[in-house]
């Protein structure tokens, strides 16, 4: 695989490889720093959104393993603007050795990983987030050893973050249920590779409305925001649509009493969480954040240190 585009395309035992990757990585550089596996490699990060953690976990990544990584702003580049995503491509594969980037459209960085001959990484679209996806099976493994037979309940919209959380959750065995308001729920297509996983690995997909129905007996309660980047002039509706599915207190308190709480971040707190929530015993969200280092530079290995 030269890509790491979406969770779909790689195989259970594949995710499970770079997941162990990963751990061992994080161990490595919590006693002393990991080896310069990646010298003289550089990782161009394009960016048409912004970012705090893909930005900087990427970059430091790049530097603990002994690389270096490219800034390119929203400003910069102009992807399939200024000029044709293939020339993008087929300039920056003379000069960098990896391409990170988050895009607004899905189609965009297909197109990036069809014409660069160097590995592309899916840093964010509006379709998925696999990146986040591999630094939250990281978070749950580490809480309760493997996901497998896990009760994991996102709550809130049918977004980039849940699709890649449901295919790993669906790969790895772990149970997934959403609960979503109506005409917000996950796309038709994404939900098919989910059941086409879930008959290999026995997970039970359950795609609801009710969000106390979703977290009852859940290990895992997940959430992002209501309006994801690209849909702002939506707000407003939002707004006055999803406040029933807040991830407070009370919500929390109707899953298991070992629950852990999510959120790729960034928070809108008062929002899709409360501060107790994200402030709370529950709460994994730094842990969450910090594995995103770890799984990121399992990835780049895999994709960079080959030979
Ligand atoms: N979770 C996540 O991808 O955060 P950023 O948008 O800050 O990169
Ligand atoms: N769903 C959010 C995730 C941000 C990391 C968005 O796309 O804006």
């Amino acid at each position: 695989m030269k890509d790491f585009l979406a969770i779909s395309d790689y195989s259970p035992k594949q995710i499970q490889e770079m997941l162990d990757l990963a751990v061992e990585l994080k161990a490595e550089w919590k006693s002393g720093g990991n080896k310069p596996i990646l010298k003289n490699k550089v990782l161009a990060m394009i960016f048409q959104k912004p970012s705090l953690r893909t930005r900087v976990s990427f970059d430091m990544a790049m530097r603990h393993l002994g690389g270096d990584a490219l800034y390119l702003s929203p400003a910069e580049i102009g992807l399939g603007k200024r000029e044709s995503i293939a020339d993008v491509a087929r300039v920056m594969e003379g000069y960098v050795d990896a391409i990170m980037a988050r895009v607004f459209e899905h189609e965009h960085v297909i197109e990036l990983a069809k014409w660069a001959q160097i590995p592309v990484i899916n840093g964010l679209s509006d379709y998925n987030h696999p990146c986040q996806a591999m630094a939250d099976a990281l978070t749950i493994q580490e809480k309760f050893g493997n996901l497998k037979g896990l009760n994991i309940a996102f709550i809130g919209d049918g977004n980039n973050v849940a699709v890649s959380l449901m295919h790993i959750c669906t790969k790895l065995g772990a149970n997934f249920t959403i609960a979503s308001p109506v005409g917000y729920e996950l796309p038709e297509n994404p939900v098919k590779l989910a059941f086409e996983f879930a008959k290999e690995s026995g997970s039970i997909i359950k795609l609801l409305n009710n969000p106390h129905e979703a977290v009852k007996n859940a290990q895992v309660i997940y959430t992002d925001t209501w309006t994801s980047m690209g849909q702002e002039e939506e707000e407003k509706i939002r707004q006055k649509v999803f406040p029933p599915y807040q991830v407070n207190s009370k919500l929390v308190s109707e899953a298991d009493p070992n629950v852990i709480v999510m959120h790729c971040l960034p928070a809108h707190r008062g929002q899709e969480i409360t501060d107790e929530v994200a402030d709370g015993f529950h709460s994994a969200l730094f842990p969450q954040a910090h594995n995103r280092l770890h799984a990121q530079k399992a990835i780049l290995v895999r994709l960079l240190a080959k030979g």
